[in-house]
């Protein structure tokens, strides 16, 4: 059975098999996970947050690498989130990639200030 995946915040729908996990679901759609340990669940670079959906319960994988907070928050490993039933995710920003972004931000509404 296929289901449907909404990813944000691009908010790319993809289709996969149900069952397959959400990390090998964007791999085979072309929508970049981090996975540095390459679905060991050892590294927990693939954490994506759930928004809706049916999904598989959290595992003790997950529960070892993620804080009781960040599940109660929906954080989930995508390595280890099999899709049940479809539903919506989101990719967290590189936090790297934030600040960078903050600065480019700031440094152009200074141009438009001098302006
Ligand atoms: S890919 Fe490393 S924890 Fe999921």
């Amino acid at each position: 059975m296929k289901v449907e995946l909404l990813i944000l915040p691009e908010g790319k729908k993809v289709i996969g098999n149900q069952g397959l996990t959400v990390l090998e679901i964007a791999k085979k759609n072309r929508v970049f996970i981090s996975s540095k340990c390459n679905g060991k669940a050892s590294c927990s670079s693939c954490k994506i947050k759930v928004i809706n959906g049916n999904f598989s319960p959290v595992n003790e994988l997950e529960r070892r690498r993620l804080s009781e907070n960040q599940i109660k928050d929906g954080y989930r490993l995508a390595c280890q989130l099999n899709v049940v039933g479809g539903g919506s995710i989101e990719i967290p920003e590189d936090p790297f990639k934030a600040v960078v972004r903050a600065k480019l931000a700031a440094q152009a509404a200074n141009k438009e200030d001098l302006l």
